[in-house]
């Protein structure tokens, strides 16, 4: 699927304080383009993942993924919308500690009407030895990989990201990435990815850099290099 920000902003009102998050945005990200926003600390990445994902709505603008307006949508509408079209990563992995691996990753095909095996997608993320234990007896990158095989049994058409390799080491995290890679290649899902390390864009086909709530600059990367080529910055 394809994601369109057509001027959008999002101002932030907390008591007499306005941040203005996001300043007339425009952007097109093309159905199975892998995008990594960078950008400093407050630079608005998250909230443009979480107006374009339609977790946060925009105090104006449009956001359109393929032929749906999700800025018009009731959040009923949009947790439809969500659930049958969106994954999330985040830098925290949010997995259900009384649930095995593969109970977790059961939460996330159980919302889908054509998920994927459960089975496969562990395999596919290299757990198939790890399948009955418990988030507590993982590794921090066995857990991201487990919070990515939730997100992913459900065939979602958009991957959100927001730092998925935040807390992990070097050498997990580019496990990770080649993860959401090989999602991108395999079923040519669209991939949103958000990051503080620049060293992770030359796996990106287009970068997008934020700065103070503004699109500064987009780079098309002519030279995609493979998640495991990364030199760790
Ligand atoms: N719920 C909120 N209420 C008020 N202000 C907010 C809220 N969420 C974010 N902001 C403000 O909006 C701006 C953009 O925040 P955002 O979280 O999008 O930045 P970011 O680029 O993701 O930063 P980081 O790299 O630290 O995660 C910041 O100035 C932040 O303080
Ligand atoms: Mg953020």
């Amino acid at each position: 699927m394809s994601i369109k920000l057509e001027n959008v902003t999002k101002i932030y009102q907390a008591g007499e304080v306005e941040t203005v998050a996001l300043k007339n945005v425009d952007l097109e990200i093309l159905e199975g383009e892998v995008v990594v926003l960078l950008g400093p600390s407050g630079s608005g990445k998250s909230t443009m993942l979480n107006v374009c994902s339609g977790l946060d709505n925009p105090t104006s603008g449009t956001i359109t993924i393929d032929n749906e307006v999700i800025s018009e949508m009731n959040s009923k509408q949009l947790t439809k919308f969500r659930r049958d079209n969106l994954g999330f990563i985040f830098q925290q992995y949010n997995l259900l500690q009384t649930l095995s691996v593969k109970e977790n990753v059961e939460v996330g095909s159980e919302v889908s009407n054509d998920p994927f095996m459960v089975e496969e997608i562990i395999e596919q993320v290299g757990l198939t030895p790890n399948i009955d234990k418990y988030p507590f007896q993982l590794s921090g990158g066995e857990q991201q990989r487990v919070s990515i095989a939730r997100a992913v049994v459900k065939k979602p058409k958009i991957m959100f990201c927001d730092e998925p390799t935040g807390a992990l080491d070097e050498e997990n995290a580019k496990e990770i990435l080649g993860v959401i890679q090989k999602l991108n290649e395999t079923y040519n899902t669209t991939v949103v990815l958000i990051t503080h390390n620049p060293s992770i864009s030359v796996m990106a086909d287009r970068i997008v850099k934020l700065n103070s709530g503004e699109v500064v600059e987009v780079i098309i990367n002519k030279d995609k290099k493979d998640a495991k080529e990364i030199v760790w910055g």
